[in-house]
């Protein structure tokens, strides 16, 4: 970032008149913010606060729309007229899109820190006496609704910006004509340092994108390779717990329903051992728990609560109401409503194929079972219906809610001292 700025030292009056150098200096700056908060938020005490609020949201963001979008803007309207051979259409539009960003980044992140700072203070809050100030997470929701009406809003802007360049570029491209050989056609450009075919030796990898991003690709695995390779290796890597058992045909369809419908973008399944985590969610997360789940539904944000020790707190019923209505059990939620899944029909054909793949991956299903998991699916599904009907609900068994309420009734319970018998047959 230091190398950056410093570049500019002396030609701060050209950074006024050019965009390409304003959506420099923007990206430089929110590449030293994201590469600084980085490290920083790798650090315990810090990710004890920070991790699944906002707070990482809004860091990303300034990684992703500030140093990554700035400079690919800056890139595009530096290269475009060069490879048309042509002056940009409009500097006025590009400083206009300049502005647009800046102010979309601005309205984008700062709400997103503020509400990232709010939910960790107010997740983390004790009484005097040892309770949770907001024991409702939903508070700790609608305290932020604003800063989310103003992320919407900076993103939007920050959109229009984008669609202000396109048009730009359209243009820049149909005033000028491609310049298919450079080195036929093109003017000859001033010889910078960086320029000259002569140089260090990593110069000839840095003129081969292939090569380069081969050669990157093998330097990084080998560090993820180091790192990953033992663990799979070591079986005593492999922490199991033995009332942890594989899911339910029912509920291993569920969880897919879970996983297509993106519940794991708000809601995590993974309480750290904190007071203010078990107090508000139960147990905290064993390495043990999740040995059959293919793929992991730890999540990385929780605009919804945690769901780990979801099973049993609630009756079916009330899954039931809000999955179709989420406002009819909370009022204010914002989750959305999943009324579709009253009415799709739960795909059972492929019921089978999906054990087989759980044994490929070494879940430990009877190798007969695949065959028989329909049967023990009907019983399931049945079971939740009856209970349903006790409080009035006539719900089709067949259908994908049953599935899904299935797997929140069994999510986290296996490491419980009872778990509540949630089929007729256990594999
Ligand atoms: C846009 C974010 C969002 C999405 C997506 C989302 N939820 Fe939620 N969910 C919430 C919020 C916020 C709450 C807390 C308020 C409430 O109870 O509705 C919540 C609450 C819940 C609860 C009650 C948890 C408790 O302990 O009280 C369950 C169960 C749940 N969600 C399941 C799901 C499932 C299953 C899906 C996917 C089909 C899903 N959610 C998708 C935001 C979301």
């Amino acid at each position: 970032m230091l190398n950056g700025l410093l570049t500019l030292r002396g030609a701060w009056d050209r950074v006024r008149e050019d965009p390409v150098l304003k959506f420099f200096v923007v990206a430089v700056t929110c590449y030293g913010m994201a590469t600084l908060e980085g490290p920083l938020l790798s650090l315990k005490s810090i990710n004890a606060i920070a991790h699944f609020t906002d707070w990482i949201v809004a860091h990303v963001h300034i990684g992703g729309i500030g140093w990554n979008g700035f400079m690919a803007f800056g890139m595009i309207y530096w290269l475009v007229p060069r490879l048309y051979g042509t002056k940009l259409h409009s500097t006025k539009l590009a400083n206009a899109h300049f502005w647009l960003g800046t102010l979309g980044i601005i309205l984008y992140a700062v709400p997103l820190y503020f509400a990232g700072f709010f939910q960790a203070m107010m997740w983390k809050q004790f009484t005097p006496d040892g309770f949770l100030v907001y024991p409702n997470f939903l508070d700790t929701l609608l305290e932020i609704k604003t800063a989310y009406w103003l992320r919407a809003l900076g993103g939007s802007i920050y959109i229009v910006g984008v669609f202000i360049m396109v048009y730009n570029v359209v243009k820049t491209v149909k005033a000028g004509r491609l310049i298919a050989n450079e080195d036929a056609e093109a003017p000859p450009l001033e010889k910078t340092a960086v320029g000259t075919e002569s140089g260090h030796w990593h110069r000839w990898i840095e003129r081969r994108p292939i090569q380069m991003l081969i050669a990157s690709l093998v330097v990084v695995a080998i560090g993820g390779a180091l790192e990953i390779i033992p663990t799979f290796l070591v079986k005593s890597n492999i922490p199991t717990i033995s009332s942890v058992k594989p899911y339910t045909p029912l509920e291993l369809h569920g969880r897919d329903i879970y996983v297509r419908e993106g519940c794991y973008t708000c809601h995590s399944q993974m309480i750290r051992p904190f007071r203010s985590e078990t107090e508000r969610y139960g147990e905290y997360s064993k390495a043990g728990e999740f040995v059959y789940d293919h793929p992991f539904q730890w999540g990385s944000k929780r605009t919804g609560p945690d769901l780990l020790r979801v099973g049993g707190k609630y009756p079916n019923s009330w899954h039931y109401y809000h999955m179709y209505d989420p406002t009819s059990m909370s009022p204010g939620s914002l989750m959305p409503a999943y009324t579709h899944l009253f009415d799709d029909v739960l795909d059972t054909a492929i019921t089978s194929r999906k054990i087989e793949a759980m044994i490929t991956m070494g879940v430990p299903y009877a190798a007969d079972f695949p065959a028989k998991a329909n049967a023990d699916l009907v019983a399931q599904s049945e079971l939740i219906t009856i209970d349903m009907k006790k409080v009035g609900i006539d719900a089709a068994s067949d259908r994908e809610i049953i599935a899904l309420i299935a797997y929140l009734q069994r999510v986290g319970t296996d490491i419980k001292a009872k778990a509540p018998a949630t089929t007729s047959a256990k594999p």
